[in-house]
């Protein structure tokens, strides 16, 4: 995440808090929460889709990187995605993000935001958040100073003293709900140079939870990880599901067990089969591309 992307991240919480602000919920933070997403006005979900890839083409000098993919997502879900090396999967976030642009095809986020039509910065505010394979906190600072800079971090120069002032109390109960969710509380006040490389990946999730995005791109989120770091990240996607929509790049098939419902299988920049997991690990022609290997 970038200070660009974060502090388009923290213009759009700040819109969203002022509007939870104006609602009222007896529930606490966690209805709070839910409050915010369904205050997203902005994003049609006319029809049950999130995310929505038609058609896209992408070639790199020729050779076809993404060829004909049509792949949707509904509000709420967690998909997986599994694949080859080479088979698309970061391209199409890169796609979906704005890094990439299709050669041609749809790509939407509800039934009615080009996506084609916005910058990288414009996704990240309309909402889609993305972790990169590598963890990229500010290891010099605490886990708090990296989830407040994830809020109010302006141009990366510091702290917008009238943003702090009006959100105060709905922002510290975002922090303490986040801090929960990535199972750092009783961390808040330790370096982040010195967490554990899985405690680093949940902090970056944390950054981008911050930002209370309606998409979450996740590629590759437990490379590197013990076996204990990544039973405890599929909790928190399995608790994430529901309030975010998500999807999840991953080798790790353990991992995908844990917590797939829709797993879709992408090979040569194409859907080559979807289903549960049990049902594509039995598809032979995901087995000779990919599981069998
Ligand atoms: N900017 C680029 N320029 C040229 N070729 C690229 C570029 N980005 C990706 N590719 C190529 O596109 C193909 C798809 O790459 P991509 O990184 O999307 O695969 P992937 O499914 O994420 O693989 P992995 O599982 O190894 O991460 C690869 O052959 C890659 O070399
Ligand atoms: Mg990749």
């Amino acid at each position: 995440m970038t200070p660009d992307l974060m502090e388009l991240g923290s213009k759009r919480i700040e819109a969203h808090l002022t509007k939870v602000q104006s609602v009222n919920t007896d529930s606490g933070g966690r209805g709070t929460s839910y409050s915010r997403l369904k205050s997203q006005g902005e994003i049609d979900l006319a029809h049950g889709r999130i995310l929505y890839l038609e058609g896209v083409h992408v070639s790199f000098d020729g050779f076809k990187a993404i060829n004909n993919l049509n792949i949707d997502i509904a509000p709420g879900e967690l998909r997986c995605v599994i694949g080859p090396n080479g088979a698309g999967k970061t391209t199409m976030m890169d796609i979906i993000t704005g890094k990439t642009r299709p050669d041609f095809g749809q790509v939407f986020l509800g039934s009615t935001i080009d996506l084609l039509q916005h910058s990288e910065p414009e996704i990240a505010q309309l909402g889609v958040g993305r972790k990169f394979q590598k963890p990229t906190v500010f290891e010099h600072l605490n886990v708090f100073e990296n989830l407040e800079l994830a809020l109010k971090t302006r141009n990366g120069k510091g702290v917008s003293s009238s943003l702090f002032f009006k959100l105060d109390s709905a922002y510290s109960d975002r922090l303490a709900e986040v801090l929960e969710t990535i199972q750092l509380s009783a961390h808040v006040y330790q370096e982040a140079g010195y967490l554990s490389h899985g405690q680093k990946q949940w902090l970056e999730i944390g950054m981008l939870l911050m930002q209370d995005p309606v998409l979450l791109l996740l590629d590759e989120p437990v490379a590197g990880m013990t076996d204990q770091e990544t039973a405890r990240t599929a909790e928190l996607f399995l608790s994430l599901k529901g309030k975010h929509s998500l999807m999840v790049v991953e080798h790790d098939m353990s991992f995908i067990a844990a917590i797939s419902e829709t797993v879709t299988v992408l090979s040569e920049g194409s859907v080559l089969a979807q289903g549960t997991l049990q049902e594509v690990q039995q598809d032979e022609r995901v087995i000779e591309v990919y599981l069998g290997r």
